[in-house]
């Protein structure tokens, strides 16, 4: 997934843009480029980090106000400054840049390749660049027109937005499955991939729709459809701030979203949590309770960290409310063919609300009739936008690659989704409810202790952060979370790290122990801890290395394990809120120890808008 900017106005555009990629660069950061339109059309690109990009521009500086800029995550062709965007047009009339992938563009280059055209990158977008020339020579049209002509031979996925030489006025934009948002200013408008980049500009936005694209001026846009047909659009107001997403004296994005993640939680309660009457409030579902209570069966669907979220959704809803769950990947579920039934419910989970294959499913179901629900972080985003209903986490913007407060926002999320329907459906009584309410309610404060253990998980982290493998075991609720250690370890240090439920050690992994590889252990004190227990004894008998996480009142494991990490006790099923949070640390720590770009890791990005 890419990151885009455009900006028309007074200011200097290479200024607004430069700082707006920055912004944007979590998104993607193989190579950047701006195109500056000023009398000519001045285009600056390079590979690497935004930050080269801005060396570029100190030497050879762009200036006008009028740009487009982008900060790449490829997908056709190697990053380089070639590859990188914008493309322009082969006589430099204009200029595009492109979040996504254009799935017939082989066919595209051939024909036009037929035509005289010459391709100088490998990439899929320059392809689209000389079909709208090609069009335009072909038809004298405006160039909005031609653009919207050429869209109409395109398959697959873009955002894209076109700055012109001889249209100086105006900047193009077109969005097919790749987020695109206007920022509506006063005699100055901004275009970009999500709000953080024009958020200190205005708060104003508009959000395109698939199959929709705009004409942005300074004092002013049209948003019209892709066959041409005027669009009315709503303008929305940002509700969260900008030092929301400065790192607020942490030395990473990662570090800052794991430390608040208490304050996180609790605005995930806020509101929603009712104590004083017993009660839980999701607004976003009141709509589509009485076809969500009477479900036949949840179907979850998700990638990364928001799968593992979701399986922890499954055993609290199957806990409480008693509706059969299954947990699906979404890159899995789109493509099987699904069998639904009408009373089934898909409910999906994605905190940037924008992952390409979550967002498939999600349409997918919609065309059986399936009803939709969503579970995500940022407000307006296409899922959260398309789902039938839906619950916001609250926990504001996340801007590490790696998901820390997202996960504990979408387990607290999913945690009052099952409470809710379980009492919707008798199955919790007043007692029982507020017992489970007020558990949740402790959780921000328990997370705030656990944070205090920092200092022995960095130590931790100093013992074995040379180890070439990890292998994290847990049982029940804290299945998912031995996963999502073992995901969050992996993507920012690159040691390779396995989550399995830990009686599943027998078939086969217990070959793997020795004492080079840590195993990490999440065994607080459940129905099933004994079991854990065995496991536990089972590695140590092989000179296995063993660090636990168990209760802080459990004293039983110190002479079994290198290092125990006590977490407080919470009602069952809520467990992973807590044991996760000294995974997240140790993966932290780790990979800052081995000098790893933690909040942008090498080869991901944020938000995978690509299949
Ligand atoms: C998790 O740390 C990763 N960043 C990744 O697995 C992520 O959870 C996945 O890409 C899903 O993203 P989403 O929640 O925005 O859909």
């Amino acid at each position: 997934m890419c990151g885009i900017v455009g900006y028309i106005g007074h200011r200097s555009a290479g200024d607004f843009l430069i700082n707006g990629l920055r912004r944007l660069e979590y998104r993607g950061y193989d190579s950047a480029g701006v195109a500056v339109v000023n009398g000519r059309l001045d285009v600056r690109k390079k590979e690497g980090k935004v930050s080269e990009l801005a060396e570029l521009l100190e030497n050879n500086p762009v200036t006008g106000t009028v740009g487009i800029g982008h900060t790449r995550w490829a997908t056709h062709g190697a990053p380089n400054d070639i590859n990188a965007h914008p493309h322009a047009a082969s006589d430099d009339r204009f200029a595009l840049i492109h979040n996504g992938i254009i799935e017939n563009y082989s066919a595209i280059r051939a024909k036009l390749r037929e035509d005289g055209y010459v391709f100088t990158s490998d990439t899929d977008t320059e392809a689209l660049v000389h079909l709208i020339d090609d069009v335009q020579k072909k038809t004298n049209l405006p160039l909005v027109e031609a653009v919207r002509q050429a869209l109409t031979q395109v398959k697959g996925a873009y955002g894209i937005v076109i700055v012109s030489r001889d249209e100086p006025d105006q900047i193009i934009c077109a969005r097919n499955g790749s987020p695109l948002l206007l920022g509506v200013g006063e005699g100055e408008n901004f275009i970009a991939s999500d709000a953080s980049p024009l958020i200190e500009f205005t708060r104003n936005v508009v959000y395109l729709n698939d199959g929709e694209m705009a004409v942005v001026r300074r004092d002013g846009y049209e948003v019209m459809s892709i066959e041409g047909a005027t669009v009315d659009k709503k303008v929305h107001k940002l509700e969260w701030d900008i030092e929301e997403i400065e790192k607020g004296g942490f030395e990473h994005f990662m570090l800052k979203e794991i430390m608040e993640q208490p304050e996180a939680i609790e605005n995930s309660l806020r509101g929603r949590i009712r104590l004083e009457s017993n009660q839980i409030k999701l607004g976003g579902l009141e709509d589509v309770m009485d076809r969500f209570v009477d479900a036949k069966r949840i179907i979850i669907c998700a990638c990364g960290t928001s799968w593992h979220s979701g399986l922890v959704g499954e055993y609290l809803i199957e806990k409480h409310a008693r509706i059969p769950v299954e947990v699906e990947y979404a890159s899995e579920f789109r493509y099987r063919n699904p069998i639904l039934d009408e009373k089934d419910v898909v409910l999906v989970i994605s905190q940037s609300g924008e992952t390409a294959d979550t967002l498939a499913a999600m349409r997918q179901a919609q065309q059986a009739g399936v009803l939709t629900i969503g579970v995500c972080n940022v407000v307006g985003s296409t899922i959260a936008r398309e789902t039938d209903a839906g619950v916001y986490l609250h926990v504001g913007p996340e801007i590490g690659v790696a998901s820390t407060k997202a996960f504990t926002g979408q387990v607290t999320v999913l945690a009052m989704i099952a409470l809710l329907l379980g009492k919707e459906r008798g199955l919790l009584d007043d007692e029982k409810l507020r017992h489970h309410l007020e558990a949740l309610m402790a959780i921000p404060e328990q997370i705030r202790r656990m944070l205090n253990t920092d200092a022995k998980i960095r130590q931790i982290a100093r013992d074995y952060r040379f180890a070439s493998n990890f292998l994290y075991l847990g049982r029940g609720s804290n299945f998912p979370v031995a996963l999502e250690g073992a995901l969050k370890l992996k993507e920012i240090s690159y040691i390779h790290a396995e989550g399995y439920p830990a009686a599943e050690m027998k078939h086969g992994p217990i070959a793997l122990i020795d004492q080079f590889m840590p195993v990490v252990f999440i065994a607080t004190r459940d129905a099933i801890y004994d079991k854990v227990v065995s496991n536990i004894e089972e590695v140590v008998a092989r000179g296995g290395t063993v660090i636990a996480i168990t209760n802080d009142d459990n004293e039983e494991l110190d002479p079994l394990c290198e290092y125990v990490i006590r977490v407080p006790r919470t009602t069952e099923g809520f467990e992973p809120l807590l044991t996760v949070i000294p995974l997240q640390l140790l993966s932290y720590h780790i990979a800052v120890m081995r000098g790893c770009d933690v909040d942008q890791p090498r080869n991901l990005a944020k938000s995978v808008t690509v299949e």
